[in-house]
């Protein structure tokens, strides 16, 4: 029965859950199905907890139980009172676990198979070479997981010299040593004889733990979500790699997915910031100092109050709202489904313009609307309502900055010189509601608010979104 077990079922449940993750992954690549996506990836990792328990045979359920209850209340707190502005940080942490439990199993099996049997072969000869090199490289990059996302989880916090990307002398140096001593490391765990193969393990730990600190630390906190979503992929890897080292296929499988989705997402993130990955990686972006854009700086700005702007909209045929980090920090999700509302119902045409990198994580604006029920159809991409916007009567930027910066077009200097933006810039209008001209994430001047068709609206996105709407209802 129990052969059975393992021979048939077993396999088969892991066939039907690789089969249900790479169908959940390919669903959350749309909002409209995401929230199916997210169920049915939720059961693959149900039926594979479920395969692993059947396929291990004799366990002791208390810890299974133990370890469900304990998991199940961290992850469904986190769930309810964490942020939508503090995903990213969430991330950060789950890729730190998930890195931490590659990097346990790989330790556990150097322990069981090598240091409790008191083996004098090396580890190659006791369980194969390339399962061997596999610990090895299972335990490095578990490490550098760990240590980096929990650097990214503190930057973004802004608790790490505030976020700013913090220099070492001589690191790329420190680094490639560090590299070097890693895969050296990895050699004399899997080739060393006479015993003590525990000790290049941990050492091997120990710098691979340094190596995630210390690549993560030059970065900006402002580029963390990339990094974030980089260490995702490493995670992956090192979770494959695991796979390698326990025989696990769906592991492998699973693992690979993540490895490989964080990679194209990482890539995406880069291209729409137009910067290279080692431009992130390398660092210093958002320096202190290197900023500027403060209210000192900006000649011909003009702005008006939430009166003057319902007149506009009221008499418009046609508005794009341009949702940023701002509306997120602001929580106006809300507040401006119901000012687009009173527009349609006025018979005036709405949309909102979705830039790739608006907010501070993919799909960060998605998500915020789709909070507010505003309908999928009126949310439209950057190639689709660009060439629409000189056709438009008002755009109202709501907590946007960077992704409507038209320095990104024209000023050859700018950090964000070649980043595509939305062209608000060409419509008839222009309202930008901020609080104040300070700048966003880049730390950089907006040439869009000294522009002839713009308008300051100075203020909280929220409040002045319900002062525009209490005007719009008594006009
Ligand atoms: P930002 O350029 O960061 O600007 C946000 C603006 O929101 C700020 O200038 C701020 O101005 C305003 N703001 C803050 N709180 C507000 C509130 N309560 N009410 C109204 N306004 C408020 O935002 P963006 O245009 O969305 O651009 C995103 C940036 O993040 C890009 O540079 C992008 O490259 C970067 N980034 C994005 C991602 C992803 S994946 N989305 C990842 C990494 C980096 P005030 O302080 O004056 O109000």
């Amino acid at each position: 029965m129990s052969d059975l077990i393992s021979s048939t079922l077993v396999p088969l449940i892991y066939l039907l859950s690789a089969v249900l993750f790479i169908l959940g992954l390919k669903r959350l690549g749309r909002v409209r199905t995401a929230r199916s996506g997210n169920t049915i990836a939720s059961t693959a990792m149900l039926l594979a907890v479920l395969g692993t328990l059947l396929d291990m045979g004799q366990v002791d359920y208390r810890f299974i139980i133990a370890g469900v209850i304990l998991g199940g209340l961290v992850g469904g707190i986190a769930a309810v009172k964490v942020e939508m502005t503090s995903m990213p940080e969430m991330v950060a942490l789950f890729n730190g676990f998930g890195g931490a439990a590659s990097a346990l199993v790989a330790l556990a099996v150097v322990w069981q198979e090598l240091v409790e049997t008191g083996s004098v072969d090396s580890a190659a000869s006791v369980i194969g070479g390339s399962q061997a090199v596999t610990v090895g490289l299972s335990i490095l990059i578990g490490a550098l997981t760990l240590s980096g996302s929990l650097i990214a989880f503190l930057k973004l916090q802004g608790k790490l010299k505030r976020g700013q990307p913090i220099m070492l002398p001589g690191r790329h140096v420190i680094n490639a040593l560090l590299g070097i001593g890693a895969v050296v490391l990895v050699g004399q765990f899997a080739y060393q004889t006479g015993g003590g193969a525990e000790q290049p393990a941990l050492m091997l730990t120990l710098v691979s733990l340094a190596l995630g600190v210390l690549l993560v630390i030059p970065i900006g906190g402002a580029d963390m979500p990339v990094v974030v979503s980089l260490l995702n992929s490493y995670s992956g890897m090192a979770a494959s790699a695991t796979g390698f080292v326990l025989g696990n296929n769906l592991l492998i499988i699973s693992g690979a997915l993540v490895g490989a989705s964080g990679l194209i997402l990482t890539q995406i993130m880069c291209v729409a910031m137009n910067r290279s990955l080692l431009n992130v990686l390398v660092g210093g972006f958002g320096e202190d100092g290197g900023g500027g854009g403060g209210d000192e700086e900006y000649s011909n700005v003009t702005s008006c109050g939430a009166e003057e702007a319902a007149m506009l909209l009221e008499t418009a045929e046609s508005v794009v709202v341009v949702p940023g980090y701002g509306l997120a920090v602001a929580q106006a999700q809300h507040a401006v489904r119901e000012m687009a509302d009173l527009l349609i119902a006025r018979g005036c045409k709405v949309t909102y313009a979705i830039h790739p990198v608006a907010g501070r994580m993919p799909g960060h604006m998605n998500v915020l609307l789709a909070e507010a029920d505003v309908p999928y159809e009126q949310l439209l991409e950057m190639d689709v309502i660009n060439p629409e916007f000189k056709s438009t009567d008002v755009s109202i930027v709501l907590g946007a900055n960077d992704v409507v910066n038209p320095a990104a077009l024209s000023d050859k200097s700018s950090p964000i010189y070649g980043m595509p933006i939305l062209n608000v810039h060409d419509s008839r209008s222009v309202f930008v509601v901020k609080r104040s001209l300070s700048p966003g994430y880049a730390g950089i001047k907006n040439t869009l608010f000294e522009h002839d068709n713009t308008t300051m609206i100075f203020g909280d996105a929220k409040k002045v979104l319900q002062d525009v709407i209490n005007e719009l209802k008594s006009l």
